[in-house]
């Protein structure tokens, strides 16, 4: 039987940079776990403009369509700024996420001990944390139709959409409601439903779908409490089930509260294929990072912790993916830090290939 393939798209600024670290770890599997992987790699984002004059070549959307699934770095940067909306690098991803149908985008946000300290919020109310964030993540204001600038009498208008049927929302739900169900059974609904129709029919959506799984205890949110509770109090969460533009705001949010943007992982899951496993993509939460990006400084560990997702959910390796898993608890635990989870006077901060170095270390000693 041939290996499972798996396509690399580094992107723009730190993607590369975490990307070489994730490659090196896959090596490690390969080597020391008999885990190989048919890896190829291409250019999305502003990388794949500068070659193709397009942020996704037609070629790599149709490998990514193929392949068992996608790790993704990072797109964008400063020096795209001024392309035209629809060549912009972040375009590349959306192509990504909306041709791969990959609906469901779990965001976990899991405060490791060792950072408890550190994040923005008090010790207590993060330590333990464990949150997992289902964004929707193919529709929404994201692709809502109408769209675009227009002129309307002597100005222009600038119009976006949020558009959801039933159906999309009711696909998304129960992939939240089935992670729900392996975890602590509880599930809080999250939208605007008090000014927003989609709203009102999002929570219909769900408290119909909630009707299959009588075990999970479901509340309903308006985001922006949302918003205020995942600060105020965030262990009362177990799954978030929200749309595409909330779940994006509300998943940075999350990932302070574990201490850096720098430590949240995603899955962004499909319909099954073939054999039974989800289509999918693999990404860090944080993007290009343009402001640290090409001086070694990136925290390569949401990268990595993506990939351990992939192990999870693609490659049916949860054991392998608890290894790897355990080994970036391990070189925080031995306080290893790069500079994103550091105080202002905290030390020395290692680059991004030594926070390398220090993961396999921790993989080798896990043997
Ligand atoms: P960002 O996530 O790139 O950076 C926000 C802040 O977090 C910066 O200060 C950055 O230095 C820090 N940071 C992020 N990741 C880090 C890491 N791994 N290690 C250490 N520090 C880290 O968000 P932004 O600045 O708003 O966006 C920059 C570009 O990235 C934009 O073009 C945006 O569209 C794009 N973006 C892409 C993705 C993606 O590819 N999935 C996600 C978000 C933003
Ligand atoms: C994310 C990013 C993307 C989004 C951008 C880069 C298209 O912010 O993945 O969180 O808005 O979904
Ligand atoms: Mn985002």
């Amino acid at each position: 039987m041939s290996n499972p393939s798996l396509l690399i798209l580094a992107g723009d600024g730190i993607g590369p940079e975490v990307m070489a670290q994730v490659q090196r770890i896959i090596g490690w599997f390969g080597d020391k776990r008999g885990l190989k992987f048919d890896v190829s790699e291409d250019l999305v984002g502003g990388a794949a403009y500068d070659k193709h004059g397009v942020p996704l070549h037609d070629d790599t959307m149709a490998r990514a369509q193929e392949v068992d699934a996608v790790l993704l770095g990072a797109v964008g940067g400063p020096k795209y700024d001024e392309l035209d909306f629809s060549v912009k690098p972040e375009r590349g991803l959306l192509r990504l996420r909306k041709e791969m149908d990959l609906f469901a985008n779990l965001r976990p946000a899991q405060c490791f001990d060792a950072l408890a300290d550190f994040s923005s919020l008090k010790t207590e109310l993060v330590s333990g944390l464990d949150i997992m964030i289902v964004r929707e993540l193919t529709s929404g204001v994201y692709f809502g139709e109408p769209r675009g600038i227009f002129e309307e009498g002597n100005e222009r208008v600038g119009i976006n959409t949020q558009r959801y049927t039933e159906s999309e929302i009711e696909r998304g739900a129960r992939a939240a409601f089935d992670l729900a169900m392996k975890r602590d059974k509880r599930l809080c609904s999250m939208e605007k439903a008090n000014v927003m129709e989609s709203g009102i029919l999002w929570r219909e959506v769900v408290n119909e779908v909630a009707k299959d799984y009588p075990e999970v205890e479901v509340s309903h949110m308006y985001a922006d409490n949302g918003a205020m509770q995942l600060v105020r109090a965030p262990k009362q969460f177990d799954v978030i089930y929200t749309d595409n533009l909330f779940g994006d705001i509300l998943s940075d949010c999350a990932a302070m509260l574990t201490g850096s943007l720098g430590m949240l992982p995603s899955a962004s899951l499909g319909a099954p294929m073939d054999n039974g496993r989800p289509k999918a993509l693999y990404e860090p939460v944080h993007g290009s990072a343009p402001d640290i990006a090409g001086e070694g400084k990136a925290n390569p560990c949401a990268c990595v912790l993506s990939f351990a997702m992939a192990l999870r959910y693609s490659f049916n390796e949860g054991g392998e993916a608890d290894r790897l898993e355990a080994a970036v608890e391990k070189v925080l635990a031995d306080g290893v830090r790069t500079g994103d989870l550091m105080q202002a006077d905290g030390g020395t901060p290692v680059s991004t290939s030594e926070m390398g170095d220090a993961l396999l270390a921790a993989l080798d000693a896990s043997l």
